[in-house]
């Protein structure tokens, strides 16, 4: 079994996530649903994101629609460049991705900005068939991902968001003034955006409809080296890749990758710093991440700098984080379709704020996570999910040894007594060493079992889930056993 097979094959036995609408034959590929365990795990990420990111730096936050007019995505360039190239089967009519296709046959790359007469040159020069039937290929054209949507019965033109960010753009004149904002500005975002994939693939990996946690700063372009804080990060170590080749990663501190012309500035160095030790935090093994510079095709339209954070796994390197200076794009777009004004005051000085973002794909992230903790503990003969405490969807599994001799109702009160403070599972039935194998599935960092000894001197036995080890402590500690063991760092 794959690495990647069995993360799918825990997340479906134990409620991690799982294919939508899976009881009909009619179900569309790249949707996913996250069971209890997944939520779980999804909001301790998400909190982590916001201690280390939004909070750590007196952020915004904001929850915006998910719907948003014609007028938005004409102003964002979405509705003209926000396309994938496509080409059908002449023969059978299947439809696939240009790039994906010639990048499967001929094991080419070829960036999905490319013109479509670069995909029809190279299909053509190297015989590309139809994977389905052998036919040929009708010409690329360009296909646009975004899911059109009818508003009331006159169907008036919107959009379902294929990125969050653009809520944070046009809400910027108000945010500022309401929120008495300042250069450089950080405003995040946590919600679903949607894409029509041609070819979703992969579970989490690219889906149709997906988390974002987008965080957009708004800053001065003229002040992108004076960044307040610069010091607190000028020596964390980044994995920097300056081409596509899959070569050449150097670690350098966040000061020397300024210094030296690797990253373009100050700010752009501070946030990919902030991102790296967020990331160490989540348990993702950052040995196998890099930041990689995009190439001039590879970047998305409005990106004028583009870092990606990309992982390896089983599948191969992951995108993570697109990390896009966006310049003026956005600003300016949406300032000359709506005719509101978007430039604020920096000090004396009148600007029309730049922008640099840092988008993070939180499905992917929570596949990554969960395959970099996945292992196999050959002693003993367990699945054992290694995941950060502070990340684990249970903190503590709570079990009867049996459920006679006023076991059972002892154990349901010191559940009762805990599972408002903390992520406790209630479990009575089983064999013992079975219930541990689930929670050591489940990534629980602790259990806590309840015998006869409980009900003579009010103490349980705790369990380690990594090293296993096992010691008495009180009813009365589990508590602060619990909030040592799995606070946030
Ligand atoms: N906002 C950038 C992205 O969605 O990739």
């Amino acid at each position: 079994m794959t690495d990647y097979d069995a993360v799918v094959k825990l997340a479906l036995e134990r409620g991690f996530y799982f294919p939508s609408c899976e009881v009909y034959g009619d179900a569309q590929a790249g949707f996913w649903e996250y069971g209890p365990s997944g939520v779980s795990f999804k909001n301790k990420f998400l909190e982590l994101w916001r201690r280390e990111l939004i909070r750590r730096d007196g952020m915004m936050e904001i929850d915006g629609s998910q719907i948003m007019s014609g007028s938005v995505f004409e102003a964002s360039g979405h509705l003209a460049s926000f396309a994938d190239p496509i080409t059908r089967c002449k023969k059978c009519g299947l439809t696939v991705r240009a790039d994906k296709a010639i990048e499967e046959a001929a094991r080419i790359t070829v960036p999905e900005a490319a013109e479509p007469a670069e995909f029809d040159r190279i299909i053509d020069a190297e015989k590309i068939r139809c994977p389905k039937c052998g036919g040929g290929f009708a010409s690329t054209e360009r296909f646009n991902m975004m899911f059109k949507v009818g508003i009331g019965p006159e169907g008036r033109e919107a959009y379902l968001r294929p990125e969050t960010c653009q809520s944070i753009f046009v809400d910027f004149p108000r945010l500022f003034k309401s929120m008495r904002g300042r250069l450089p500005m950080g405003v995040g975002q946590i919600g679903k955006s949607f894409r029509n994939e041609i070819a979703p693939r992969q579970g989490l990996l690219r889906l149709r409809e997906f988390y974002q946690a987008e965080i957009e700063v708004f800053c001065n372009p003229a002040r992108l080296d004076l960044v307040e804080g610069f010091a607190a990060i000028s020596d964390t170590v980044l994995r920097l890749q300056m081409t596509t080749e899959d070569s050449g990663v150097m670690n350098v501190t966040c000061a020397r990758a300024v210094e030296s012309g690797l990253v373009p500035n100050r700010l752009v160095a501070y946030y990919l710093g902030l991102l790296s030790e967020f990331y160490e935090k989540t348990g993702i093994d950052m040995s196998r991440g890099r930041f990689r510079r995009l190439g001039q095709k590879e970047k998305a339209f409005y990106a004028e700098v583009a870092f990606d954070f990309e992982v390896e796994t089983s599948t191969g390197w992951l995108e993570l984080v697109a990390c896009n200076y966006r310049s003026g794009h956005d600003l300016s777009g949406h300032a000359a379709k709506s005719g509101e004004k978007f430039e604020v005051m920096d000090g004396d000085e009148k600007v029309l704020p730049h922008i640099f973002e840092i988008s993070m794909g939180i499905d992917r992230s929570l596949y990554t996570i969960l395959e970099h903790s996945l292992r196999h503990d050959g002693e003993h003969d367990r699945t054992v999910l290694s995941l950060k405490p502070y990340l684990a969807p249970v903190h503590i599994g709570i079990l009867s040894l049996v459920k006679k001799d006023g076991l059972r109702e002892k154990t349901d009160e010191i559940h009762n007594s805990i599972k408002r403070r903390c992520d406790a599972f209630l479990d009575h039935s089983g064999a013992i060493g079975r219930r541990y194998r689930r929670l050591d599935e489940v990534g629980a960092p602790l259990a806590a079992t309840i015998d006869h000894q409980t009900l003579e001197d009010n103490t349980v036995t705790v369990r380690m889930r990594d090293s296993m080890e096992q010691s008495r402590v009180g009813v009365a500690e589990l508590d602060s056993v619990v909030a040592a063991h799995t606070s946030y760092p």
